[in-house]
């Protein structure tokens, strides 16, 4: 497998086709905004999770009450605590039992990506997106990214802090998606150059207004916003560079991609030079991924299901 690592001409290539004239991407740029505005919060299950889970007096039982509220959440946290993800000895049958085995901090993640399913799994016109195309590159980013980071012996916060930014990192596409419909753009693969020169704004922007709104960790908000340009990222940078290189292959192995889609993602070598990792080991992260991808699929297509 020959790895993509981008050229400088490519890290700064401009879009090609057609530009929107400045009036009309300025009225759409005011549409965005107005979108994230309008754009509904986190499921309140949710924010009260993350906030019961910071509240030192919280028991497993108050959690378990708490999740049980919402069915599929609670169901896709007990698909997720139970997978060859996170599974560990004896199955959860319950929340409780997940919250358990798992602990306060991972429950935390997996029920902001369970409540943020419900959003991920919106049909997308644009971006080359196959069915739940979002969703399914979105998770399988996540739990790619997440055992490459178990492999490397990351501490176990880190893979946890990744499997919700990757979940997350492209969520600005969700805003983005009806307004580029009204730009007349055609579906298929859409570079962040593009996203600008139509729309004034690219996802990783939009992305990080939206996790503003939502609240999401901070370690979330500085991938979304830096994982297409990892050389200006300052905090987090290891947590961006992870996503980068996630996204690259995951991407590579066209998961939630339609057949025909023209992939053109690229490694920008210093997301390798942040991780102190060379192109042998992104060729052994390849056979990885490669090796988890039925995994991945078929947990993506147990969840959508939920
Ligand atoms: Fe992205
Ligand atoms: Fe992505």
């Amino acid at each position: 497998v020959s790895i993509r690592t981008a050229t400088m001409q490519q890290v700064g290539a401009s879009s090609s086709g057609p530009v929107s004239s400045l009036v009309t991407q300025k009225v759409l740029t005011a549409d965005i905004l107005a979108e994230i505005d309008r754009l509904a919060p986190l499921p309140t299950v949710v924010m009260d999770v993350v906030r019961m889970v910071e509240d030192a007096n919280s028991t497993i039982a108050d959690l378990e009450r708490l999740i049980s509220q919402d069915l599929i959440i609670a169901a896709r946290v007990c698909k997720l605590a139970n997978s060859s993800f996170y599974a560990r000895n004896a199955p959860a049958k319950t929340v409780g039992d997940a919250v358990k085995r798992l602990g306060f901090k991972t429950i935390k993640s997996l029920v902001i990506a369970a409540g943020a399913g419900k959003s991920l799994t919106k049909s997308m016109a644009h971006y080359a997106y196959n069915e739940f195309g979002l969703w399914k590159h979105s998770l399988g980013l996540a739990l790619a990214t997440r055992s490459l980071a178990r492999n490397l012996g990351l501490p176990f916060h880190l893979q946890d802090e990744l499997f919700l930014a990757g979940l997350m990192h492209d969520i600005g596409k969700l805003v983005l998606d009806p307004i580029l419909g009204k730009a007349g753009i055609e579906s298929g693969w859409l570079t962040t150059d593009r996203e600008v020169a139509t729309v004034g704004l690219d996802h990783t922007e939009v992305g990080c207004r939206v996790a503003k709104k939502w609240n999401l960790p901070e370690h979330a908000v500085a991938v979304i916003t830096h994982h297409h340009s990892v050389d200006s990222a300052a905090d987090f940078a290891s947590h961006t560079a992870a996503i980068h290189l996630g996204d690259y292959l995951i991407n590579d192995a066209k998961v939630g991609l339609s057949e025909q889609a023209e992939v053109q993602c690229y490694i920008n070598p210093v997301a390798l030079d942040i991780l102190q990792i060379d192109a042998s080991i992104v060729q052994e992260f390849h056979e990885t991924v490669a090796n988890e991808l039925p995994d991945i699929v078929s947990m993506c297509d147990e969840l959508t299901r939920c």
